[in-house]
């Protein structure tokens, strides 16, 4: 089938009634290459709209829960009534002709979605861009090319995978499920929560290389978040992956789930092999889509997607754009969400600066009505801030931190993720709970009191976690 080679990249057909009937933007960037262009977002300029109102802005996310204070959109992100209107648009054309859509729109579809990413991370060149349902995807892909690796001869059993403890969950499972299964050796770099300086961490995670090497063991992969998903800290991944080019690892895969909208995301900069971030959580796509960078070089092995299907042996950004008839329109909607994010001041960088500065203001406000600390200093924020709960209210175990998220949801309309942390022998009435606030465009000073006055509820209430028995 041609459209499944390198070479049968389509040009976009215009289908002018088409695109007058479904398409009511101002910029057709799908069926105008001549004017938006499929080469480059910075032809994303042309017909800007003026910034967002207020009441754009409300009409945007009206359909969030209005009795809902939501300081979580870490978890699972937001998408607005625009995006979600182009991802219908897009969803009614594969349904009004699938053949003409699958044939002939999906492939330029993705190729524009990753030109765009290409440009938005400074990556070197359009085919280290793949674009992937993700993170969960894009880890698969890259450990189980690692997997092979032992299997191939060309890793030895006991070769190490280094990754920090905070490393998520379900990112664990599938070293566990690819590495150490291939015959790897896993080795986790402890460090402190809470984090007073990004030096902490940089020097456990320069120990543990050290002490690797002078054990006579190679690490293969180094496998480093950009954001810790809880407890939540920013990672000093600049200097992380410096140590480990110093330290000759062979594999870099920075997991960066969190990091599109939230912090800077420069591939030049960042100098990692393998990099992904999620676009549903912080960028306004809706679920679900990712892009994994794979860095361009001639000693990496090819990536490949774990759903083989006709694209295979073509690169993983071809095989990737083919995964079998679905729902491809998440993928689809990059380059409309980027002119979404046009809207507002300064772009996306205006957007994460001022989602970075109230979230801190707002974890200041909360830890001083609360009596607490903050998890990390501001600079290791990024958009969400860790804020100790009072101790009083006896977080003993991540089961009382979920039953307290619940709590605050089905009483109080609150959605807030809860992290327990393990308290030190010895410390004295230590904070073991901690929320986890996300700032997001249409959050509202009003949502943080809201979660404030909750908690001063519950504390005045003489309430503990021991008294839920959900
Ligand atoms: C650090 C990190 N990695 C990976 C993931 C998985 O993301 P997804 O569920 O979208 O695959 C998450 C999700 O929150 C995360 O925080």
């Amino acid at each position: 089938m041609s459209h499944f080679t390198k070479q049968g990249l389509s040009p976009f057909k215009t289908k002018r009634g088409f695109l007058n009937l479904h398409y009511r933007f101002s910029f057709p960037c799908i069926f105008s290459p001549s004017k938006r262009g499929i080469d480059t977002h910075a032809s994303h300029h042309l017909d800007r709209k003026p910034l967002i109102s207020d009441a754009e802005l409300r009409f945007e996310f009206a359909h969030h829960d209005p009795a809902v204070a939501r300081v979580n959109n870490g978890s699972f992100g937001s998408c607005p009534a625009s995006i979600i209107a182009a991802q219908q648009r897009w969803q009614l054309q594969v349904l009004r002709q699938p053949d003409d859509f699958y044939l002939n729109r999906l492939r330029p579809g993705i190729l524009h979605t990753r030109t765009v990413i290409k440009g938005l991370i400074n990556a070197g060149d359009v085919d280290e861009i793949s674009i992937v349902d993700n993170a969960t995807a894009a880890a698969a892909i890259v450990l189980q090319q690692a997997g092979w690796a032992f299997a191939e001869g060309r890793f030895n059993q006991g070769d190490a995978a280094v990754m920090l403890c905070h490393a998520y969950g379900a990112v664990k499972k599938s070293v566990e499920a690819y590495f150490s299964r291939a015959g790897g050796r896993v080795i986790e770099v402890q460090y402190p929560f809470p984090v007073s300086s990004k030096y902490e961490i940089i020097s456990e995670f320069q120990k543990v290389l050290e002490k690797v090497r002078s054990d006579g063991h190679k690490v293969r992969l180094a496998l480093i978040d950009h954001i810790t998903s809880m407890p939540r800290v920013v990672i000093p991944i600049k200097e992380l992956v410096e140590i480990c080019r110093n330290e000759d690892v062979d594999q870099i895969f920075v997991d960066a789930a969190h990091a599109m909208g939230c912090t800077k995301v420069d591939m030049q900069e960042i100098g990692a092999d393998y990099y992904t971030s999620n676009l549903h959580k912080c960028f306004f796509c809706p679920p679900s889509v990712s892009f994994l960078y794979c860095r361009k070089s001639e000693t990496l092995p090819d990536l490949h997607h774990p759903m083989v299907s006709h694209g295979y042996g073509n690169g993983l950004p071809i095989e990737s754009s083919w995964i079998g008839t679905r729902d491809y329109s998440a993928q689809l909607v990059v380059p409309e969400v980027v002119e979404f994010v046009s809207r507002f001041e300064g772009g996306i960088e205006g957007i994460r600066k001022r989602n970075h500065e109230k979230v801190v203001e707002m974890g200041q406000m909360l830890v001083k009505a609360w009596g607490t600390n903050l998890g990390s200093p501001p600079e290791m924020c990024s958009s969400m801030a860790m804020v100790g709960l009072p101790a009083c209210l006896g977080i003993s175990s991540d089961w009382d931190g979920l039953k307290l998220r619940t709590h605050l949801r089905e009483c109080f309309g609150i959605e807030v993720h809860i992290y327990y942390r393990e308290p030190e022998d010895g410390e004295v009435n230590p904070v073991t709970g901690y929320a986890r606030i996300s700032h997001q465009v249409y959050n509202t000073i009003d949502d943080y009191c809201k979660l404030r006055d909750a908690v001063n509820k519950l504390v005045n209430d003489g309430f503990t976690c021991a008294l839920l028995s959900i």
